[in-house]
């Protein structure tokens, strides 16, 4: 192993503490998030860069694996089985200072396209990315789902905040205070801007879910690939579930910061587990209330399949 690797163990064993959430530009964020800003915002773009933009718990891991598959699950296989998904994958505003920052990750990556991740809200992204019209892939999970994931990851995660019980957490959520804010002004921000922005390209879990293979099919007419029949079958075994749950490589099991025995990072996978934790006042409660904040009729979630 080398040093840097040893010093990254030990930073996550370190935390004595979670994180607080603080206001950064209106938005929740943590140290994490925001110590390299300037460099993030500096971010310099290449054309053919591609941005995976989510709301954390969305389904980031699983579209990222898609692509990285497309891209090179051919060309150079052992990638995909060496490095975990972080490291073929930058999260572009992730930082350790003097350790890790996903913007330098992102700078050093040999690939092309380069896969990049953020979880920042539409007004965040560094505006090279604009600049140089690269292809955005937004992935949107309904509210209530997201929820249920996020508590389960703030629970087993020592980097984020303290998770609280479900009640707490439940109110929290729906008052917005999380690291990257609400997840109702996220997900609203980044459909308005696909509407002036042709290289977005949005993606709902639910979708993924009842149709991997139909989704697979869409994201390639987006960025232009038509792997054959075979690949793309070989890619949607790959991605199952019960797939990437096992690979060491997708399962984030190598990250010392997440406690597994909490809850391990691919918990579920599925459409409607909220309805194992939400009780029925707090789902008229959620419902009256998300009425109120979701005013656009032409962005609609299905909470069950
Ligand atoms: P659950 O906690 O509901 O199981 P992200 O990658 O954005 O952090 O999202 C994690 C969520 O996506 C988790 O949801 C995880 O189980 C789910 N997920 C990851 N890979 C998946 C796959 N291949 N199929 C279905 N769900 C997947």
């Amino acid at each position: 192993k080398k040093p840097q690797d040893r010093r990254y163990k030990q930073f996550w064993l370190d935390l004595s503490s979670r994180p607080q959430l603080f206001d950064f530009h209106g938005v929740g964020m943590i140290p994490i998030f925001t110590a390299n800003w300037e460099n993030v915002q500096n971010f310099q773009a290449r054309p053919d860069d591609i941005v995976i933009a989510t709301y954390p718990k969305a389904g980031t891991t699983w579209v990222s694996q898609i692509l990285d598959l497309l891209y090179f699950g051919k060309t150079s296989p052992e990638r995909l089985t060496s490095l975990p998904i972080y490291e073929r994958v930058p999260f572009l505003e992730m930082t350790i200072p003097n350790l890790v920052s996903g913007k330098d990750q992102a700078d050093k990556l040999p690939t092309t396209p380069r896969l990049i991740k953020t979880h920042f809200p539409v007004q965040f992204v560094p505006k090279s990315f604009w600049e140089q019209n690269c292809r955005m892939i937004y992935v949107a999970r309904n509210a209530k789902d997201n929820m249920v994931s996020y508590y389960h990851f703030d629970l087993m995660n020592n980097a984020q905040p303290v998770a609280g019980d479900w009640n707490s957490y439940f109110q929290r959520f729906m008052e917005g205070d999380m690291v990257f804010g609400p997840w109702y002004d996220h997900v609203n921000g980044w459909w308005k801007k696909k509407q002036t922005h042709s290289n977005i390209h949005y993606m709902f879990y639910e979708d993924m879910i009842e149709d991997t293979g139909r989704e697979i099919e869409k994201l390639c007419s987006f960025i232009g690939l038509s792997p054959s029949a075979e690949e793309k079958e070989m890619i949607k075994t790959g991605v199952q579930f019960d797939n990437m749950k096992k690979n060491k490589m997708t399962n984030y099991s190598t990250l010392p910061v997440m406690d597994f025995q909490v809850s391990p990072f691919m918990r579920k996978g599925k459409v409607g587990d909220w309805k194992n934790y939400f009780t029925v006042a707090q789902n008229e409660e959620f419902d009256e209330d998300y009425k109120r904040k979701m005013k656009d009729p032409t962005l609609h979630f299905r909470c069950e399949l």
